[in-house]
């Protein structure tokens, strides 16, 4: 167990290597990785670093443990015991973990917490369903009797990014195990360490070899070999839409395996004039700067009526001037760093973008600090619907302002993304917020409220923004397969 000695913290580091089978190992080529504190910049430790070689290994256990193995015969419901476990020893160790998601990641404790609690809430949730996939009986005609079963897809390749680690993990996992599959996850190359203690209390809660296998490693190389594998049934990522093309792709270039993507977004929120201001202020502000402005779903088209543009805009801004940057470990902070170099990089160049195209930044644009990734709180009003700020994921604490006139055309603004995943309204109004609802295509419409989570409702993306649904029980349905069988009578 390796110890890091972060600004008065101690945090426990857990596991390094790859979890191939219930055993912890080295990567084939003996290759590992360095993950860096993005508040220092300084390497926290090395991980094993997977390769097409390892997601072989991985396959194989998987696939054992899908086919022959006792994870094969046990029940539904001891399925659905063994995600309880789970779910109690994460929150048994939720300090531990929610100290290294921070040291990894960079978003502030009382976030990691956060993520926590919505964590061990989805594994609870699914845990209830596992004995609770059924199929049907179908009055077919003639002397046969006709039912359907919802089988397991088989060995599933999950994906996931680095904003949410824990988080992203139990939407993967917890779906996929309490259907029966068994699964070879990769994490992100950022931020491996969380879902490796995870693996550890997998073991612990007596999950069979070969279940739950997690891979550290990048993404053109292990990310890749899991897309493109012969034997993995289904593929599960969430990430960039860039990558969500080449995900469906190796699928049709290798053996059609099932695809659900949940990509990125650019969502509208709408505040009219006669919706409660301190609560739109409020939640326009959260909505935006949440997680370092890093969340697939954020309110990054701020469309503000124009009745109460200026007064909004001017609040908006205060509001962000105050919001409090540092250290992560710090109770008082509510943004930490941006989670690498690429990514800083990244949102500085749309920041230098928005200044280019005449939007007019009033407060931010600037680095904070001498060290790690940090980013002060960006408001850039008067933003045009043509201006690259407005239409790409920028995917930090950047915040576009854009002003509208009225209901029909900010729907028709709103639609004019190649995206989909989220949208909100802020209004008294319950026709226009029905109106905004009804009319904005995505996946995921908040009204007076935004990035409200539950394991029970349902998240994903229309047009670019996905594919399939995630939570809830659709998002069952993506993890098994529908088997109809005839039996004459
Ligand atoms: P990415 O899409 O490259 O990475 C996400 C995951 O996919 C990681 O595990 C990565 O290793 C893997 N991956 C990368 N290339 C792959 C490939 N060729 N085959 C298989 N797996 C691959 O995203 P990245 O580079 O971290 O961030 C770029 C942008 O993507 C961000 O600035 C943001 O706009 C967006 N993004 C969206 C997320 C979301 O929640 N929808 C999460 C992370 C990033
Ligand atoms: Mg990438």
């Amino acid at each position: 167990m390796v110890t890091a000695t972060v600004p008065e913290q101690q945090v426990k580091i857990g596991p390094t290597q790859l979890l191939i089978n219930n055993e912890w190992v080295e990567s084939v080529s003996g290759r590992r990785f360095a993950t860096i504190n993005p508040a220092t910049g300084e390497v926290i430790c090395e991980v094993a670093e997977a390769d097409a070689p390892d997601v072989d290994k991985a396959v194989q256990a998987a696939r054992n443990a899908f086919n022959n193995g006792e994870w094969r015969r046990i029940s539904a419901t001891r399925r659905g015991e063994l995600l309880y476990k789970l779910a109690d020893l994460i929150e048994q160790n939720i300090d531990e973990l929610a100290r290294l998601e921070t040291l990894d990641n960079g978003k502030p404790l009382q976030e990691s917490l956060g993520d926590l609690g919505l964590v061990i809430a989805c594994y609870r949730y699914y845990a209830g369903w596992a004995d609770k996939v059924q199929g049907k009986t179908i009055p077919i005609s003639g002397p046969y009797f006709c039912y359907t079963r919802h089988e397991p897809v088989g060995v599933v390749g999950q994906i996931i990014p680095w904003n949410f680690p824990l988080l992203m993990q139990a939407w993967k996992l917890a779906p996929a195990l309490a259907t029966g599959n068994t699964v070879v996850l990769k994490t992100a190359e950022q931020t491996p360490l969380s879902a490796l203690r995870v693996g550890e209390l997998i073991i612990e809660a007596g999950f069979p070899p070969g279940v739950v296998n997690i891979l550290s490693g990048y993404g053109p190389t292990a990310g890749s070999a899991i897309a493109r594998h012969m034997d993995i049934d289904k593929v599960a990522f969430t990430g960039s839409t860039e990558v969500g093309h080449l995900i469906l792709e190796a699928s049709a270039k290798s053996n059609l395996k099932r695809v659900t993507l949940e990509l990125g977004g650019k969502s509208p929120n709408i505040v009219f004039a006669d919706a409660d201001m301190d609560a739109a202020i409020a939640g326009a502000h959260n909505a935006l700067y949440l997680n370092q402005g890093q969340c697939c779903c954020a309110g990054s088209r701020l469309f503000v009526e124009e009745k109460c543009y200026d007064d909004f805009v001017a609040r908006t801004v205060e509001k962000a001037q105050q919001r409090i940057v540092g250290n992560p470990f710090d109770p008082q902070t509510e943004q930490g760093p941006q989670v690498d170099k690429e990514q800083f990089d990244k949102v500085m160049s749309y920041i230098e973008s928005g200044m280019r195209d005449g939007a007019q930044m009033l407060c931010g644009g600037n680095r904070v600090g001498e060290e790690g990734f940090f980013i002060a709180p960006t408001v850039f009003a008067d933003v045009r619907d043509d201006m690259k700020i407005a239409q790409e994921e920028i995917f930090g604490p950047v915040m576009s302002i854009i002003k509208f006139k009225d209901i029909d055309e900010v729907i028709q603004r709103a639609n004019a993304t190649m995206y989909g995943l989220a949208a909100g309204v802020w209004t008294k109004d319950i026709t226009k917020a029905h109106a905004i609802a009804n009319n904005v295509r995505a996946g995921t419409i908040w009204v007076n409220c935004y990035d409200v989570f539950d394991a029970a409702a349902p998240f994903g993306g229309f047009k670019q923004s996905g594919i399939g649904r995630e939570l809830g029980e659709y998002g069952l349905q993506q993890y098994t397969e529908v088997k109809t069988v005839t039996i004459k009578l």
